[in-house]
């Protein structure tokens, strides 16, 4: 039997896109369906639909005053918590799609591996993990403790019940790691430059590796799926740290594991939009995974980018996110520029190349959504 979001999926799929001169702007944006889900599918829009990677974070007034009283970690953990940011932030913006305030390591915890935040250096990882014992020590069986992320999706989805004042619906994003980047996360015990540890397991130890990324794989799709069961309308998978790696790497240790985590994640129901930073190289073999959107980094012009990946698949991006410091005009020509090579073709979401800085302006921010709506208007 098909689930509720399955049908949806099912169909957008087989409606034939219908010429957007000759629609109202009533089928544009359908009832129970939001552009951004409808972008993201590559479907008609009435504008180009907008939100911005990190949008909830140290750049906001409104998240350092909650961070004041709470560790990161607390935020994520406390569904009421949690939820109350990612809103917030989604509604001072005005973006068409509300990312849900989590991290990308917290799945470590049910594994078995121990993480802090330390203030000015990011995750710590306290016994990185290096050997053949220790990655057959990974478990796998856990993810339900990760429960408070579904319940913070929950009341995200709850409040977000409805078509908004312009009758569209807002999206809520689930998100996971890659394989890769969990991964290095898992064995540096921390941001890294040079990916040696990462690498030497991945060129050295045949059993480990292989082990590693199934594990990883077993314990996303898991996660992703009471993502979704909550009312996540999209899964974004973050390979932030991909670039680091050659082509022949990709294809060799990354791409078998990645392309079967998209594809159990979208057998679930809803699009999958799969970014990395630095991927310019990267982008054909990326698209090979199957994901629905592929999110470009702010390097390579977004015309090109899409061009790499295929029209057959929609794109997401791509702002310098510090061009968010520059000059009103400055900052209103770089987002005119993305908009003008996305052309209003079907399957563009706008976003930044990757995520907002502490620092920001938020006028800017504000103005670069405003921006995009007036340019993106069909
Ligand atoms: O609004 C949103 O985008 C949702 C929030 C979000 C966080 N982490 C909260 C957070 C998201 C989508 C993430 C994903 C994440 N976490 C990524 C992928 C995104 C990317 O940038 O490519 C990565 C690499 C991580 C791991 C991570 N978490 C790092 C490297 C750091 C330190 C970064 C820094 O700027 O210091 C974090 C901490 C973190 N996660 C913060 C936030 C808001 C900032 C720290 C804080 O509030 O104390």
């Amino acid at each position: 039997m098909l689930g509720s979001k399955e049908r949806v999926m099912e169909s957008l799929l087989s409606n034939a896109p219908t010429a957007p001169e000759q629609a109202t702007s009533k089928q544009k944006n359908p009832a129970g369906s939001s552009r951004f889900v409808r972008a993201c599918l590559r479907q008609p829009v009435d504008r180009t639909p907008v939100w911005l990677l990190r949008q909830a974070g140290r750049y906001m007034p409104e998240y350092m005053a909650v961070r004041k009283h709470h560790s990161l970690l607390e935020i994520c953990r406390t569904p009421e918590i949690a939820s109350e940011v990612t809103i917030t932030a989604a509604e001072r913006l005005g973006v068409d799609a509300a990312i849900i305030f989590a991290d990308l390591l917290l799945p470590f915890t049910p594994m078995g591996v121990d993480f802090e935040f330390l203030a000015g250096e990011g995750p710590v990882v306290h016994a990185p993990v290096r050997t053949a014992e220790q990655v057959r020590a990974l478990q796998t069986n856990r993810v339900a403790e990760l429960g408070y992320v579904a319940e913070a999706i929950s009341k995200v989805a709850k409040h977000f019940a409805g078509p908004r004042a312009d009758g569209d619906q807002l999206g809520i994003i689930g998100f996971c790691g890659a394989p890769f980047t969990l991964a290095s996360y898992m064995i540096e015990g921390s941001s890294s430059r040079n990916y040696i540890e990462t690498k030497r397991m991945m060129y050295g130890d045949s059993v480990s590796w292989p082990l590693l990324m199934e594990k990883l794989v077993e314990v996303l799709v898991a996660y992703a799926a009471q993502q979704v069961e909550a009312g996540a309308d999209v899964i974004q998978i973050f390979d932030s740290w991909a670039g680091a790696l050659s082509v022949t790497d990709y294809r060799a240790y990354c791409l078998k594991p990645t392309t079967e985590l998209v594809q159990r994640v979208r057998a679930l129901g809803v699009p999958v939009i799969y970014f990395g930073v630095d991927t310019a190289s990267l982008l054909p073999t990326m698209r090979e995974t199957g994901a629905d959107v592929i999110g470009l980094d702010w390097r390579i012009p977004l015309a090109e980018g899409w061009k790499a990946v295929g029209e057959g698949c929609a794109v997401q991006g791509n702002l310098d996110p510090i061009a968010l410091f520059a000059p009103e005009d400055v900052l209103r020509e770089r987002v005119r520029e993305v908009m003008d090579a996305a052309a209003g073709r079907p399957g563009h979401i706008f976003n930044l190349g990757h995520g907002i800085v502490p620092g920001t302006p938020v006028d800017n921010v504000i103005k670069t959504v405003e921006w995009v709506k007036e340019f993106g208007a069909r």
